[in-house]
C-alpha cells in the first residue's frame, strides 16, 4: 500500500541540527539551527520561567481543554506585547489575537484563513526568506512569490528593488515580511524603510503578513515591534505571527500567536471565530503548560522585569559574538565577507560562504552553518569562537 511513498528529503534546518546530534566529535559547533545558547553552550532556562514554572507546580490543577483560541491570560499578554499596551487598536478591540502551536502555527492557521477568504490571493515572501515560510504557505495552498531583498554583493538590502517590486504588485497581494532579526539574512529595514514601505502597501491595497520571531533581539522588545505598530496605526490590513521559543527560551513548548488587526471590533470578532474554526480543524486547541508560563511572567510585575532583563543579557551576548568572531577573522577574510558579523544583527548573519566551503567547515572542522551560508551566532562563545573564525579562514582559503 504505500510502497509509492518517497523517502523525505529533510529539512535544510531540522535535519542538520539533528545530524548534528549525532556527530561523535567532541569539537563540534552547531551554528546551524536558530536557537540561542549561553557562554556556556548551554541551552538556558530563563530564571523568570524557572520561578513561574515553580509557583505553577505548586498551583497546577486540573488540565482540561483551553478554548479553540487559547488561554485568555495569554492571548492579551501576548498582543500587548506585540502590538504595544498603549496600542489604539487594542483599545478599540480590533485586533483578533489566538495562542498558536509555536510560530509556525501562527503562519499555518494565518494561511489557512487566507486561502479560505482571499483564494485568488497570492504571497511575496523575501528572497531569500526562512526555508519553512515557502513549505508552510504552498502546503496551505497559496502561490509563493519572492519581491527582491538581500543584495549578495554588499551583505546588504535591495531596498529600492524591493520598494519597486511591491510597488507593483495585484491588489489583494499578500506580502510576508519580518519585523525584526531578518531570517536568514540578518538585514532588517530601518524606521525611515519601513516609513516609506506603510504608503506603497496601502496605494496598492496590499496584506502586510508580518512574521515576528526574534522580538527582543533586535534592538529591543518595544523598538523590534516598531514597525507592527507602524502598520497597525496606518491601517494597513495586517496579520502578525509571534513567537515565544527564542525570547523565552521555550522552543518545545510551541508557543506563538497570530493577531488579525481589523476595521472594527466587530469585523474582530467574526475574524477570530474563522479563526477558531481553522484551529478546530487542524489540531482543535493549543495546549496549556508553555501559554501559562509565558502570560504568568509577562502579567507579573517582578517576573516581567527579571524576564526583560535576562533577554537584554541574551541580546547583548550575541552583540559581543559578533564582534568577537568579526575580530577573528580580521586579515583572514575579505572585508566585505567580514563587515556583515557587525553589520548584520538578531541571531543570523549571512556569511556569503558557498555551499562547498559550508561542506568544507562541516566535514573538515565539525562547524555547522545551514547549507544557504546562514549562521546562527548565537551558537558562538568565548570558547568556539577563535576556533570557527579559524576554521571558516581555513574553509574559505581551501587549505
Ligand atoms: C530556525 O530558523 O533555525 C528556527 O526558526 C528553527 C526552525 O524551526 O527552523
Amino acid at each position: 500500500m504505500f510502497e509509492h511513498i518517497p523517502a523525505y528529503p529533510g529539512d535544510p534546518i531540522l535535519s542538520l541540527n539533528e545530524d548534528f546530534q549525532l556527530d561523535p566529535r567532541p569539537n563540534k559547533v552547531n551554528l546551524s539551527i536558530g536557537i540561542y545558547f549561553d557562554d556556556a553552550g548551554k541551552l538556558p532556562v530563563m530564571d523568570a520561567v524557572r520561578r513561574a514554572e515553580s509557583a505553577l507546580l505548586d498551583a497546577i490543577g486540573p488540565r482540561s481543554y483551553l478554548p479553540m483560541a487559547g488561554l485568555p491570560l495569554y492571548r492579551e499578554t501576548a498582543q500587548s506585547l506585540v502590538f504595544g499596551a498603549n496600542s489604539e487598536a487594542r483599545a478599540a478591540g480590533r485586533i483578533a489575537t489566538l495562542q498558536t502551536i509555536g510560530g509556525s502555527g501562527a503562519l499555518k492557521v494565518g494561511a489557512d484563513f487566507l486561502r479560505r477568504y482571499f483564494p485568488a490571493s497570492q504571497i511575496w515572501i523575501s528572497d531569500p526568506s526562512w526555508e519553512n515560510h515557502r513549505v508552510v504557505f504552498e502546503g496551505a495552498g497559496l502561490t509563493v512569490n519572492t519581491y527582491p531583498y538581500y543584495d549578495e554583493a554588499t551583505g546588504g538590502l535591495r531596498f529600492a528593488d524591493m520598494i519597486d517590486a511591491i510597488g507593483r504588485l495585484p491588489e489583494r497581494s499578500v506580502v510576508l515580511l519580518h519585523a525584526c532579526c531578518h531570517n536568514p539574512t540578518g538585514v532588517d529595514l530601518s524606521a525611515a524603510q519601513w516609513a516609506e514601505l506603510v504608503p506603497v502597501l496601502q496605494r496598492r491595497q496590499l496584506i502586510a503578513f508580518v512574521d515576528m520571531a526574534y522580538q527582543g533581539f533586535g534592538a529591543g522588545l518595544e523598538e523590534d515591534a516598531a514597525c507592527v505598530r507602524m502598520l497597525a496605526e496606518a491601517d494597513v490590513p495586517l496579520i502578525a505571527a509571534n513567537s515565544f521559543s527564542k525570547n523565552f527560551s521555550l522552543y518545545g513548548e510551541r508557543c506563538g500567536a497570530l493577531s488579525v488587526v481589523c476595521k472594527n471590533a466587530d469585523e474582530a470578532s467574526r475574524v477570530l471565530g474563522q479563526l477558531m474554526s481553522t484551529v478546530r480543524a487542524n489540531y482543535s486547541n493549543p495546549p496549556t503548560h508553555g501559554a501559562r508560563l509565558v502570560a504568568n511572567v509577562l502579567s507579573d510585575t517582578s517576573l516581567r522585569a527579571s524576564w526583560e532583563a535576562e533577554l537584554a543579557t541574551m541580546r547583548e551576548r550575541i552583540l559581543a559574538m559578533r564582534g568577537t568572531i568579526h575580530a577573528g577573522l580580521a586579515g583572514r577574510v575579505d572585508e566585505v565577507m567580514r563587515a556583515r558579523y557587525v553589520a548584520q544583527r538578531g541571531m543570523f548573519t549571512y556569511t556569503g560562504l558557498t555551499e562547498s566551503q559550508v561542506e568544507r567547515l562541516r566535514n573538515e572542522h565539525a562547524v555547522y552553518v545551514l547549507r544557504s551560508g546562514r549562521m546562527c551566532v548565537a551558537g558562538l562563545n568565548a570558547r568556539n569562537a577563535d576556533y570557527v573564525a579559524s576554521s571558516i579562514a581555513a574553509a574559505v582559503s581551501g587549505a
